[in-house]
């Protein structure tokens, strides 16, 4: 297993990529803290979890608010110790609006909850991480913080914010022997692709990389990174950008 004894908090874990991340952890042996603002989902997959025989915590937490993030990591090491991981995979879609039709509450909260609930996740895990001696935290960012796309300028300043962050806590936080590098997704099949596109995703959803593995991916395909990040297999990488994205930003 290749996360025997380690603790492993992530966020958003409640759908999606998330949810796929914390059921491949826990069956590679981490006890996971699975928070996310819509906490009975979070207790849906701490329950799947441990039907399969795993280690797990629900956490009901809001990222973009202070207090949940404080609260958030001092729960996971009051009951399953300090995580040697911290996956900040929350995220939202936000409102799709050209940039001047784009009101600043959409604005803001897309923000809020994925640069700035990216940020408070580290902030707060950071000095206990720092004080183990070892992590690795992996950021959700996306192909959307790397190339442009319409309707998304708040998405897309997030999620290059997000690469940006990334950079810097690994700049910082390498000689506390813990590593930081993000993930870059293209389209995914999950509940927020599904949202966004009303169903089914349909192939304008894949951009370029329609002429690729012209494909969405499945949340696991991204756990699958999420899994090599977080695992000693990863010893060498930090500060880095991961792009699984079905060649989208290849063409
Ligand atoms: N689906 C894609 O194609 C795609 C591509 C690139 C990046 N991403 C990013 O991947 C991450 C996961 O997205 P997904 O597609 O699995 O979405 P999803 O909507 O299926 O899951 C996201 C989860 O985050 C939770 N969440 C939302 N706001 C929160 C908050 N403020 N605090 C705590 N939890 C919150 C939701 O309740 C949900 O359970 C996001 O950061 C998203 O921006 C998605």
């Amino acid at each position: 297993m290749k996360l025997a004894s380690k603790v492993a908090l992530i966020t958003g874990a409640g759908s999606g990529m998330g949810r796929a991340g914390a059921l491949l952890f826990a069956v590679e042996g981490a006890k996971v803290a699975v928070a996310d603002i819509d906490q009975r989902a979070a207790e849906l997959t701490a329950r799947d979890i441990e039907a399969a025989g795993g280690k797990a915590i629900a956490l009901g937490a809001d990222v973009s608010k202070k207090e949940d993030a404080q609260a958030m990591v001092a729960t996971t090491i009051a009951k399953l110790g300090v995580p040697d991981i911290v996956y900040n995979n929350a995220g939202i879609e936000g409102e799709s609006a050209f940039l001047a039709q784009m009101s600043e509450e959409a604005f803001d909260r897309v923000i809020a909850v994925n640069l700035r609930g990216v940020w408070l996740g580290m902030k707060y895990a950071l000095p206990h991480m720092a004080a183990k001696g070892r992590g690795s935290i992996i950021n959700t960012a996306s192909i959307a913080g790397m190339v442009a796309m319409r309707g998304a300028a708040a998405y897309c300043a997030a999620k290059a914010g997000v690469i940006a962050l990334t950079r810097v806590a690994a700049l910082e936080y390498g000689r506390y022997n813990i590593r930081v590098n993000c993930i870059c997704p293209g389209t995914i099949d999950t509940p927020m692709m599904r949202r966004v596109h009303g169903g089914k995703v349909p192939p304008q959803a894949l951009g370029p990389s329609v002429a690729v593995l012209g494909r969405a991916a499945e949340p696991e395909e991204i756990a699958k990174m999420a899994l090599f990040l977080a695992s000693d297999d990863a010893s060498f990488a930090t500060g880095a950008p991961f792009v699984v994205d079905g060649g989208w930003t290849a063409v």
